[in-house]
């Protein structure tokens, strides 16, 4: 057993050495060379006259709360307020911080909890501070 592991490791060193070019070479060909740039690649967000947390809210949030028919956490506001709140959260003006970091930081449903090493407290602060700013406290 102990030779045929010794046998087996050169054996898929080889493998790899002669698969990896040829795999390399076949992705070539199908993006015709180019380098395709990840549609995953997030833009990176201007935050330049923007109020505190905005930033962060586009980069941690909006993918489900921001604007559009494509957006899990505002349609599912829409549904559950049908119109007594505006589905998007940052136009909300009764959320307080306490709410905003009970539910990022345990999530609800289908929006995940967010550890402190995803979103650390600063920027937790930032984001309840951007979205508490039309609530009067
Ligand atoms: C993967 C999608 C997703 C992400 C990312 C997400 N959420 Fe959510 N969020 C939801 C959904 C869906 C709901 C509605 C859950 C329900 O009540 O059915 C929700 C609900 C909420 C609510 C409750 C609002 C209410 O009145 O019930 C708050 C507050 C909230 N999200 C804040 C945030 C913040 C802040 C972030 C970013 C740090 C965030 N969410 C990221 C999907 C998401």
């Amino acid at each position: 057993m102990r030779k045929l592991s010794f046998l087996l490791f050169p054996a898929c060193v080889l493998l790899l050495g002669v698969w990896a070019p040829r795999l390399q070479a076949q992705q070539g060909d199908s993006e015709q060379g180019k380098r395709v740039k990840s549609e995953w690649t997030p833009a990176p967000v201007d935050g330049s006259g923007q109020p505190r947390g905005y930033v962060q809210f586009q980069e941690y949030c909006s993918a489900c709360h921001g604007k559009g028919v494509d957006k899990p956490g505002t349609l599912a506001l829409q549904a559950k307020y049908k119109g007594e709140k505006p589905a998007m959260l940052e136009e909300r003006t009764d959320l307080s911080t306490q709410l905003v970091k009970l539910y990022v930081r345990n999530g609800i449903t289908v929006m995940p909890f967010f550890r402190k090493t995803e979103i650390n407290d600063a920027d937790l602060d930032a984001i309840a501070a951007y979205l508490t700013r039309n609530t009067k406290q």
